[in-house]
């Protein structure tokens, strides 16, 4: 698994995807660049969700908010006192770890220990090996279950009781059953809060402090009522934002996946009070079927129900994905209640109601909202799309098989020679095609060798344009995935293209 990520992390510099933050001062640890084909590939990711969010859906509407925002609505959000982490040092290697991800690596411990006893029995059983029979029956297997689950059930509850002692003994605890640290030299835990702080204004006197928002939600909140009444919107409805989002995450790791400063894509759809499980359950689904529409398979995604929930829900989940590294949190989808609304009523003392004509009353409006971080889309899509593939003849290739909606290319023009009038005509395509779509051109390297590069790149086509062209204005389109050839005429190119990019 690990050898699959340094892959898909070597790939992404390679092929210009993304690079480290600052690389030539050896980067700046949790912050990174997207390159000239990242940069497209997020913004197709942002276009796929906008589209499906506000363009097709007539009571969701779009805001762009700034960053920065008044600092009272960060406490009235509660991330002034609850944003925070549980950080432990040690003191022998004075390494710092967040608390709860270190006993989550201790649970990952015991869950080698369960696909070890997998493999084995599977090379025992052979072909008559019943996986899920196994899991759900072996008593090694339920043991190692059980033992997760303990874990971290007394973690939740020792988080949410603030009991950071207990935390302390558990991780203690976890190091002498699976030596992780190989120390048992800990500091106590100490809750660290993840917003960045800067000021605003001139002079020492008159400036104030600022907080760079840790999510974009709190700007659709506090814009709840001029959106409600200049947009005449009616209950049920929505407004979505992406943005960027800043977090002062202590575990730098996980290449894209957890950074300091990402993109948030969020939605939070006002409800009547009490609608609030039927609407949390319509999004979950709904948004559950936007990401199968990608077609990155079924088996990559799973529901994560939270029992512990952040400080403004009433119900959670995650939509978790497969990454290199096991399944993790791709979405989050919450009912936040009237909390935000309620509380910017409170600390700005202006009624943030909306009057309800169905039922005659006024009432600050319920939330369930959906966050997905645009960053992890984009390591979700790459990481998945990225494949060594065994060919017919006995040789290899290295594709990136992206949903041809989202590739930052969509067609690399080939001439098979530099000569003959091939390029010029190779141009003349290319010049028309992008008017439509981000296209390529590419002379150099015999052409199999073209096709590769291009299969590494993601492209999903390449058009070659060869002697028979000139005779018939014919050329091969090469598909990506399949790498099947077909010879079309030139004027049909662009419709067969749409057909397969078009969102
Ligand atoms: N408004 C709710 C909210 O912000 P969250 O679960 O803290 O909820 C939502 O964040 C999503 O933002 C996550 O599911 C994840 O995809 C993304 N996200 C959060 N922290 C991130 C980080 N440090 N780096 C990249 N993405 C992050």
């Amino acid at each position: 698994q690990e050898d699959i990520f340094r892959k898909v992390i070597s790939h992404a510099k390679e092929y210009g995807y993304v690079f480290q933050s600052s690389e030539i001062y050896d980067g700046l640890s949790a912050v990174y660049d997207y390159a000239q084909n990242g940069a497209e590939l997020k913004k197709n990711i942002r276009e796929y969700w906008w589209k499906a969010m506000v363009q097709m859906n007539d009571n969701i509407v779009g805001i762009d908010s700034a960053i920065f925002m008044h600092p009272t609505v960060w406490k009235a959000s509660g991330h002034v006192d609850a944003f925070n982490d549980p950080l432990i040092d040690n003191k022998d290697s004075k390494k710092r770890y967040r608390a709860d991800v270190l006993v989550e690596d201790y649970t990952a411990k015991i869950e080698a220990k369960i696909e070890k006893e997998v493999a084995k029995a599977e090379k025992r059983f052979g072909d008559a090996f019943d996986k899920a029979e196994f899991l759900a029956t072996n008593p090694r297997v339920l043991g190692y279950q059980e033992q997760i689950t303990t874990i971290l059930k007394r973690l939740g509850s020792s988080l949410e009781k603030e009991d950071l002692a207990d935390v302390k003994l558990l991780i203690e605890e976890l190091e002498i059953v699976c030596p992780l640290s190989g120390s048992k030299n800990w500091t106590d835990v100490k809750q660290f809060n993840l917003m960045f702080g800067t000021k605003i204004g001139a002079s020492a006197d008159s400036s104030m402090d600022l907080y760079l928002r840790p999510e974009t939600a709190q700007g659709i909140f506090v814009n709840f009522l001029n959106v409600q009444k200049t947009g005449r919107m009616k209950i049920p409805f929505g407004i979505a934002q992406i943005g960027k989002a800043f977090r002062n995450e202590i575990v730098a790791r996980q290449f894209i996946f957890r950074q300091r400063e990402f993109e948030q894509m969020e939605m939070q759809f006002f409800i009547r009070p009490g609608s609030q499980k039927e609407w949390y359950e319509t999004w979950k689904e709904k948004r559950m079927k936007w990401h199968l529409s990608l077609g990155l398979g079924q088996d990559n995604y799973r529901f994560h129900d939270h029992e512990k929930l952040a400080h403004y829900a009433d119900a959670a989940a995650d939509i978790e994905f497969r990454f290199p590294f096991g399944f993790k949190e791709l979405e989050g989808i919450h009912s936040r209640t009237d909390f935000d609304l309620a509380s910017h009523e409170k600390f700005s003392g202006k009624k943030l109601q909306y009057f309800d004509p169905e039922l005659n009353e006024s009432y600050v409006p319920y939330v369930v909202e959906t966050s997905i971080g645009l960053d992890r889309m984009f390591l979700a899509v790459f990481s998945n799309s990225l494949m060594e593939e065994e060919l017919e003849n006995g040789s290899s290739r290295t594709v990136l098989k992206l949903p041809a909606v989202l590739a930052p290319n969509k067609a690399a023009i080939l001439p098979l020679v530099k000569k003959d009038g091939l390029p010029e005509l190779a141009h003349e395509i290319l010049e028309d095609l992008k008017w439509d779509f981000n296209v390529v051109y590419d002379e150099k390297d015999a052409v199999g060798r073209r096709y590769r590069r291009q299969d590494a790149n993601g492209t999903p086509f390449c058009i070659t344009v060869d002697h028979q062209t000139l005779e018939d204005r014919t050329v091969t389109i090469r598909h990506r995935d399949t790498m099947e050839q077909q010879r079309v005429a030139i004027e049909d190119v662009k419709a067969i293209i749409h057909k397969e990019v078009d969102m």
